[in-house]
């Protein structure tokens, strides 16, 4: 490999991308970089951070040509990672993900129930179309993906390019997970090796080993049950996550076995969730009010003074860091273990070949190798395979076309479930994303 990469940002306008960009200069040990360049669709949007991103390589990074771009001709020539965060129709369409189910009582989330299909089928086509402009210019870039509904996105992605073996789709709320768990214990997390089996979103730790060999999830478990649960970064968090991670007691409580992704909370309480959610502020308000407002005022502070030094624009580095990181094990062929979505090919015994499971993987210059979890209990196994199926259906219904598929898989999913309320929910999400799905027949 070289001795020096060229990497490319997707959605260069990401609230999330400062803290790549600080990941990036961070981390030239193990990723050194020649060029990065971010790209974006809006170019008002992705100037104000790549104006920062301008100044923190300058003072970082000197020696990396950076840059920032809309125009996509010529921008994955040579390059050797691709770095994806895209989103499809904004946090206005989020908005409508979240505010039509919730309207009839139904939840909506980013990436969980009713919503969680319409921006599945949004980000569809733009993703793929990625994906070609990549391969044209660099058939050899990996492509680390984080877009979501990723859950979703993995398994098209998967479905429409048979043949990808450089296409990595990675979460980082198993890291998320793992920071809050050393937070708890009062140690640092990065020594510890998880065993986790689920599909995105969607999956449990069922062992967390310390470097001395001792299993951490009955402690994890006992002292979540018994105190609460925090996320790493709660001081920085908005009240709804502080609310998610709060649920994690409740669901130790009914179910102790291993300890769960916060984004079970959505399928476990749909009831409670939707007492406790607000149909006229949701989470796309809240994130408008927060994170967005937060990441490009400092983004235009660092612009104003010409420096970045000291700058408080990334809170919580996992996500920056985890998608650096994971590159790097490729590049340097580590074999580091990370959690990723990968297809399941006999990793889950008697699950579907094609699914697209998130699970503990070794990842070096071929990419993951997974390793292997076996037999599921009925209850894992059960909420899973509805949850692949819906995803499945899901896809299809883009792929296909398919009205009919579309609407089996709302009525699958847990949070419709009643198959009047799917017709209706599908109907005004096709109204809704008409200038992004395809015509469903
Ligand atoms: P955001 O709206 O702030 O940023 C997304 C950017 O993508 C925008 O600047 C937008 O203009 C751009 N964009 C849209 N379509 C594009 C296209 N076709 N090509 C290039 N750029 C395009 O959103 P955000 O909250 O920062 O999140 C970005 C994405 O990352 C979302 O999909 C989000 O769900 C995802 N995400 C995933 C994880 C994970 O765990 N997998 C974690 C964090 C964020
Ligand atoms: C976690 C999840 C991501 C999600 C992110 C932000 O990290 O793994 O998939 O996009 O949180 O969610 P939010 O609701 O804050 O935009
Ligand atoms: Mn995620």
């Amino acid at each position: 490999m070289k001795e020096k990469l060229n990497v490319v940002i997707v959605g260069g306008g990401s609230t999330w991308c400062p803290g790549i960009l600080k990941s990036l200069t961070k981390h030239q040990d193990i990723l050194p970089l020649k060029r990065v360049v971010m790209y974006d669709t809006d170019a008002d949007r992705q100037a104000v951070i790549g104006e920062f991103g301008k100044i923190l390589f300058r003072e970082e990074a000197p020696d990396v040509a950076f840059d920032y771009t809309t125009d996509k001709s010529r921008v994955y020539e040579d390059v050797d990672f691709v770095l994806c965060q895209i989103r499809t129709g904004g946090y206005d369409m989020r908005s409508t993900d979240e505010k039509i189910p919730l309207s009839m009582g139904l939840i909506g989330q980013e990436t969980v129930g009713a919503g969680g299909m319409a921006y599945g089928i949004r980000s569809m086509t733009d993703m793929i179309e990625i994906v070609n402009d990549v391969r044209a210019q660099s058939p050899e870039a990996w492509i680390i993906n984080y877009t979501n509904p990723a859950a979703l996105v993995a398994y098209g992605l998967a479905r429409v390019f048979p043949d990808e073996h450089r296409i990595l789709n990675i979460c980082d709320q198993p890291v998320n997970l793992l920071r809050s768990y050393g937070r708890l214990l009062g140690c640092a997390s990065r020594e510890f090796e998880p065993v986790y089996f689920g599909l995105n979103h969607f999956g449990w730790f069922t062992h967390i080993y310390d470097e001395a060999g001792r299993d951490l999830v009955p402690v994890i478990r006992d002292h979540v049950r018994e105190h609460g649960f925090k996320p790493a970064d709660a001081e920085q968090r908005d009240q709804s996550w502080l609310d998610t991670y709060a649920m994690v007691a409740d669901m130790l409580h009914d179910f102790p076995d291993y300890l769960p992704n916060t984004y079970l909370q959505y399928y476990l309480y749909p009831k409670y969730k939707l007492a406790h959610l607000d149909p006229a502020y949701t989470r796309s308000d809240e994130v408008i009010n927060s994170r967005e407002k937060r990441v490009f005022a400092e983004c235009r502070r660092v612009a104003q003074v010409g420096s970045a030094k000291g700058s408080s624009v990334v809170q919580n580095d996992a996500h920056g860091d985890m998608i650096v990181e994971v590159s790097s094990a490729i590049y340097r062929n580590t074999r580091q273990t990370f959690i990723v979505m990968v297809k399941n090919d006999g990793i889950i015994e008697g699950f579907p070949n094609d699914a697209m499971v998130e699970v503990a993987a070794s990842v070096g210059v071929n990419g993951p190798q997974p390793y292997a979890v076996g037999k599921i209990e009925p209850f894992y196994y059960g909420l899973m395979t509805t949850q692949y199926s819906y995803e499945r259906l899901a896809m299809e219904a883009y792929l296909e076309h398919s009205y009919e598929k579309a609407l089996q898989a709302l009525t699958l999913n847990r949070l419709v479930n009643d198959a009047k309320d799917a017709r209706e929910v599908l109907d005004k999400l096709i109204e809704a994303n008409k200038d992004y799905w395809p015509e469903l027949k």
